[in-house]
């Protein structure tokens, strides 16, 4: 884990939500988080999870969403790169992104370095991106079953209170599936505070720490 302090470069409204420039161990892993503070706002409590989009040179595009105070020369107080990311295996040749939440953007990190494995990517969902490479196939979310009979890795993009409404059992056992839950991040395990608590598999599983990437079977 590294702590630094870095400027947003620039805002915008689509999926990279900004660019920021920081040192290179700062710069997230697809699925990890940083935990960011702006430094004009040191009333603000709890920090901003920060998730990669997409890398660029001196730094990194962020997933949105981001706090709208957030604003081009706003400097960061920046602390991670923090808990579990994406696994994606090298013979992956079959790549299916899925995004069940308001944005595809945490997932769009993956899709470089599938391509450049020379894998087939497809992305799920409702609202799809602007300026996605070529050879990105977009599909809708109620593809998903077909899809992952396809898949040979499957990354989904998870709403928490959505996690009991789906057959993960059923999409664990056609493929190798990994699921980013998207809940609040406010300690990053520094704290304890259980707020990021998971039930699932008999167990209580922390996103923070254990997440917020988990491989499928460990939330069925
Ligand atoms: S965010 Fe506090 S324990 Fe997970």
């Amino acid at each position: 884990m590294h702590t630094g302090t870095s400027q947003i470069d620039e805002i915008s409204t689509g999926e990279r939500a900004a660019r920021i420039f920081c040192a290179s161990n700062l710069v997230p892993a697809p699925g990890k988080y940083l935990l960011a503070w702006a430094l004009s706002e040191p009333d603000t409590p709890l920090p901003a999870p920060v998730f990669l989009a997409e890398t660029c040179p001196g730094g990194f595009y962020a997933a949105a969403p981001l706090p709208v105070a957030w604003i081009p020369g706003t400097t960061l107080h920046l602390t991670g790169p923090l808990g579990r990311g994406f696994h994606l295996p090298a013979i992956a040749r079959r790549v299916v992104l899925v995004s069940l939440g308001a944005t595809p953007a945490r997932l769009l990190a993956l899709i470089r370095p599938a391509l450049a494995q020379g894998a087939s990517v497809s992305l799920l969902c409702a609202n799809p991106p602007a300026n996605l490479p070529l050879a990105v196939e977009i599909l809708p979310p109620d593809s998903l079953t077909e899809m992952a009979a396809w898949a040979d890795y499957l990354a989904l993009d998870l709403p928490r209170e959505r996690l009991p409404e789906l057959a993960l059992a059923a999409l664990a056992g056609q493929t190798m599936l990994e699921v980013l839950l998207e809940t609040p991040l406010p300690c990053g395990g520094l704290g304890e505070c259980g707020v990021c608590a998971v039930v699932a598999g008999r167990k209580i599983w922390l996103a923070c720490k254990d997440g917020p990437v988990f491989e499928g079977r460990q939330l069925i």
